[in-house]
């Protein structure tokens, strides 16, 4: 019984420690807006973080030390200080392909037909 409490004591300890380390991004995900005017987009989470090391190329704006979706600043309209969400990935996403010379550029091949 007290090796069963130490055991789940290790557990719960070796969850938080890697939760606070770093947080598990997904693999595989749909991106979707608010409007829907446009189809959703499949992103590979896990081949971009492979290629692109560092974690804030993307995620600029990581203060607490948390991966944040962009929609969590990034609303449906800009505000003045930040970009609309609709921006804020066109910006991102594009301007990456076009620099590398790599990944797509026109809208059918990010937006799944609707
Ligand atoms: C490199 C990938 C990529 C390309 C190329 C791209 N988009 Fe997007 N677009 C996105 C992502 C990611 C979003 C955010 C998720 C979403 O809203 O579907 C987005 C959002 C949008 C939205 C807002 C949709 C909504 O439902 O709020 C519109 C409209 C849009 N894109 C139109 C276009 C058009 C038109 C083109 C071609 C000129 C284009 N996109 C090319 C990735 C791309
Ligand atoms: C090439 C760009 C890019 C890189 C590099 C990248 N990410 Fe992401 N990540 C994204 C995008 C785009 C999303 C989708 C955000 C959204 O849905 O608003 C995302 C989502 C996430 C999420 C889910 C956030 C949520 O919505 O709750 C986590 C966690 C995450 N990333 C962690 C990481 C970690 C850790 C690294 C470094 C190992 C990393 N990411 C590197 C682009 C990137
Ligand atoms: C914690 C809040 C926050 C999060 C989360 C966030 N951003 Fe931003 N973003 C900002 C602010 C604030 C600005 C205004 C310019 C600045 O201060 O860098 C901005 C500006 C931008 C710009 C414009 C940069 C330029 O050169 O004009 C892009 C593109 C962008 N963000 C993309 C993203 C993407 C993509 C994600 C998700 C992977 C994301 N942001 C997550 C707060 C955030
Ligand atoms: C910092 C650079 C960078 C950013 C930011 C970036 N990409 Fe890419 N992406 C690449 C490169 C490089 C490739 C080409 C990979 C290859 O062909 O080996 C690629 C390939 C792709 C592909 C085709 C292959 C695949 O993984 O399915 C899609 C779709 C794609 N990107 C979508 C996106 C979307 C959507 C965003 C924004 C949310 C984004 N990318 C942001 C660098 C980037």
């Amino acid at each position: 019984m007290r090796k069963l409490a130490a055991l789940i004591a290790v557990a719960v300890a070796m969850v938080f420690f890697t939760g606070a380390v770093m947080a598990a991004p997904p693999d595989k995900m749909v991106l979707k807006g608010e409007t829907k005017t446009k189809g959703p987009v499949a992103y590979n989470h896990k081949a971009h973080a492979e290629k692109v090391k560092d974690c804030k190329t993307c995620h600029h704006k990581d203060a607490a030390g948390k991966e944040q979706g962009c929609g969590k600043c990034h609303g449906a309209k800009a505000d003045g200080k930040k970009v609309a969400m609709k921006e804020a990935f066109h910006t991102q996403c594009k301007d990456c392909h076009k620099k590398e010379g790599k990944g797509p550029m026109k809208c059918d091949e990010c937006h799944a037909k609707k």
